[in-house]
């Protein structure tokens, strides 16, 4: 069973350069026209990215990943950059991913509310302004300017009634308007937007941002010649930012019947395919249902039939990385995580099955990683000739699944390495840029301010 499966999840080369060539031509089909193909290649209204002259104090949200958080940012321009910043993060309680709208924006209101009460001497607005926010919303929003958007559709296990269609910003609006609250959102934009714009900051060669974590997405710098479906009314800065919600991207991967099976029981069965094989949300439940398998059909565990394994997300990614990087010779750790997890009491041979079977999952899922980050760049080389790996390039990175699991993080940028070939591969920097988009998306508040910049 082992062997079969390891087969299935096999990434050679081959299979890496097809993902890759894939993702490009998602990419041109996505932005040629809405619907073109699972790429919905979102525009961002991000036509300018920071410069370094930002100035004053803004308020950001991030909500998404693991954490909500709340910061504020005095910003100083060029010589002083970023003079503060304070931040609070919550983890979203369960019940709001699945409650109404009005609950879910009414907590971030509350949230802000109480936050902003705190703001201490370190921070000053200037007279005449109102506090401004950069709002990260991790999630599949068509734009319809910078600061407002309608959701498309929630992903990564929330399933909020009542916000799909709707303009989050009126949303949160709303909420502050009940708590009272006066601040503004002067920009909407996605987690990956946020990253590339708080990277760029400090690093004129960021042109590419990727998260993965919960879920998984990238957006790039885009020519705006090379978006036909902007029908004209391109921008006149040449280039703007294209959120590829790449979580959707479906075409030539290797899929297994564990993959299948955890996709028809999902809330969005048929969707989010990539971000199913490869993010921290789906890598522990893959695995988990394998041992599954392996343990009723192959006496894994022997005659133990371990109930608690038979719930769904029980085993959780950061159990894997736990698993992977136990070094003792008996697998103490191992053995430990499968006892907390499901009650199981394991023999050596078992544990180290285990450890093969995560590490299978965290390959595929970190070379396939790797092949969509090559085919975002080949498309921006080809359209470009030698603007990418002619020079530095830096693809500024973020996430709990890329921040701590090793191993996924090593095979990530050993397929980068396979596909690129050394020559291409010594202008590419992946560069970790930890929480990065939430002073990101201050900055484009401040970028956008609906203010005069000086103060
Ligand atoms: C954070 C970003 O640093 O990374 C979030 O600020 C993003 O906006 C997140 O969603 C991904 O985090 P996680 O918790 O899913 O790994
Ligand atoms: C999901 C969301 C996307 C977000 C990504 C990473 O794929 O749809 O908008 O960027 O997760 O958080």
């Amino acid at each position: 069973m082992l062997r079969e499966l390891k087969k299935e999840c096999d990434t050679p080369v081959p299979v890496l350069r097809r993902v890759a060539e894939a993702m490009a031509a998602d990419m041109r089909a996505g932005l040629a026209v809405d619907g073109g193909s699972d790429l919905k290649m979102i525009l961002s209204y991000v036509h300018s990215l920071p410069t370094g002259d930002e100035k004053g104090l803004f308020y950001a949200l991030d909500l998404g990943g693991t954490n909500f958080r709340v910061l504020r940012v005095q910003l100083g321009g060029k010589d002083d950059r970023v003079i503060a910043t304070e931040f609070e993060q919550v983890t979203i309680p369960q019940e709001l991913m699945f409650g109404t709208s009005e609950e879910l924006f009414d907590f971030i209101a509350l949230k802000l509310t109480n936050f902003a009460a705190n703001e201490g001497g370190k921070f000053h607005l200037s007279s005449g302004r109102m506090r401004e926010i950069g709002f990260t919303f991790s999630f599949p929003v068509r734009q319809t300017s910078i600061d407002s958007g309608i959701l498309i559709k929630w992903t990564k296990g929330f399933a909020v009634s009542g916000t799909a269609g709707k303009d989050v910003v009126a949303c949160l609006n709303e909420a502050m308007v009940r708590r009272g609250l006066d601040m503004r959102v002067s920009a909407l934009v996605n987690d990956t937007v946020g990253t590339l714009a708080g990277a760029r900051y400090w690093d004129d060669d960021v042109m590419v941002a990727v998260i993965l974590g919960t879920g998984t997405n990238a957006c790039y710098v885009e020519r705006t010649d090379a978006i036909p479906k902007l029908n004209g009314h391109a921008p006149s800065s040449g280039t703007t930012i294209i959120n590829t919600e790449w979580g959707a991207f479906s075409t030539g991967l290797p899929l297994t019947e564990f993959d299948r099976d955890m996709d028809a029981a999902s809330i969005n069965p048929g969707e989010q395919i990539y971000e199913k094989t490869i993010s921290g949300m789906y890598l522990g439940e893959i695995v988990r249902r394998v041992l599954v398998k392996m343990s009723k059909d192959g006496e894994l565990f022997g005659r133990q039939s371990p109930e608690k394994l038979h719930t769904p997300f029980t085993l959780r990614t950061p159990d894997l990385c736990k698993m992977q990087n136990d070094s003792s010779s008996d697998l103490l750790a191992v053995g430990a995580v499968l006892y907390d997890v499901a009650g199981i009491e394991s023999e050596v041979g078992a544990r180290e099955v285990v450890v093969d079977i995560c590490d299978t999952i965290a390959r595929r899922g970190g070379r396939l990683a790797g092949a969509g980050i090559v085919g975002i760049l080949q498309k921006m080389e080809e359209d470009s000739s030698g603007l990418i790996f002619g020079k530095r390039t830096v693809v500024a990175m973020d996430g709990g699944l890329y921040e701590n699991y090793t191993q996924y993080r090593d095979y990530l940028h050993e397929a980068v390495a396979d596909l690129l070939g050394p020559e291409l591969c010594r202008n590419v920097v992946i560069e970790h840029s930890k929480d990065g988009s939430g002073i990101g998306a201050a900055l484009l508040a401040a970028s956008n301010s609906k203010y005069d910049h000086d103060f």
